[in-house]
């Protein structure tokens, strides 16, 4: 197994469910994460989708010290670059390039590529990458797909992501092939703009204690 294939499941082991998060506004970013970690969620996918992203990791770090704050959307070896310099200490993306995958192999961080295929999968396991995000997850089968991967790809570990929610989680943690489950709905931009903080904990701590 090449380091790529386990520094993942180091910090997966930690953690059931990964909130994907979207920072608007950088000073949002440690309350959002203290209430995450509060709620029993310190591992935290802080997308690439705004360009508070890499400030909102380098706060997140120096401010909440239990949290394990990662970079989502990376979509290039720029991004990539991006996330291990602000201090990011994992890094998904929904989907691979061989660029990327390049680029991931020499990176000083975990690195989780996205695959929705057998075929795609294929791609990223012969980089050596055996933990992958499931993109989008609902759109592509949900967990009977990810059931019927286990089969021919029984060392793999999926990181189930893209629409899904509180109503199927139970049937994803009892596939053994599932390490994680992660979304945006674990923390609603909407609850983020409005600083609702105390309702973000309330739902990390219900979800958290399903894991
Ligand atoms: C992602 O990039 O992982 C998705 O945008 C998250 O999907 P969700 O918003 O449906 O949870």
């Amino acid at each position: 197994m090449t380091s790529q294939s386990e520094l993942p499941l180091t910090i997966l082991a930690s953690t059931r469910f990964i909130p994907l998060i979207t920072i608007e506004r950088v000073e949002d970013a440690v309350p959002l994460a203290q209430a995450l970690v509060d709620g029993g969620l310190p591992v935290i996918e802080v997308a690439l989708r705004t360009p508070a992203a890499p400030q909102a990791i380098r706060e997140i770090l120096k401010a909440v010290p239990d949290a394990v704050p990662g970079a989502g959307n990376v979509l290039t070896p720029h991004d990539l670059a991006l996330a291990a310099h602000a201090g990011a200490r994992f890094a998904i993306s929904p989907a691979a390039t061989p660029a990327l995958l390049e680029a991931a192999s020499r990176a000083s961080i975990p690195f989780i590529p996205g695959i929705a295929t057998p075929t795609e999968l294929m791609a990223v396991l012969s980089r050596g990458f055996h933990v992958v995000k499931f993109f989008p997850a609902m759109a592509f089968g949900g967990p009977e797909a990810v059931r019927a991967l286990h089969a021919p790809f029984p060392h793999v570990r999926f990181l189930p992501t893209g629409g899904t929610g509180e109503a199927e989680l139970d049937e994803w943690l009892s596939l053994p092939n599932v390490a994680a489950v992660g979304g945006s709905w674990l923390a609603p931009l909407e609850e983020v703009r409005a600083g609702n903080w105390d309702s973000i904990r309330a739902r990390a701590s219900k979800v958290s204690q399903r894991g």
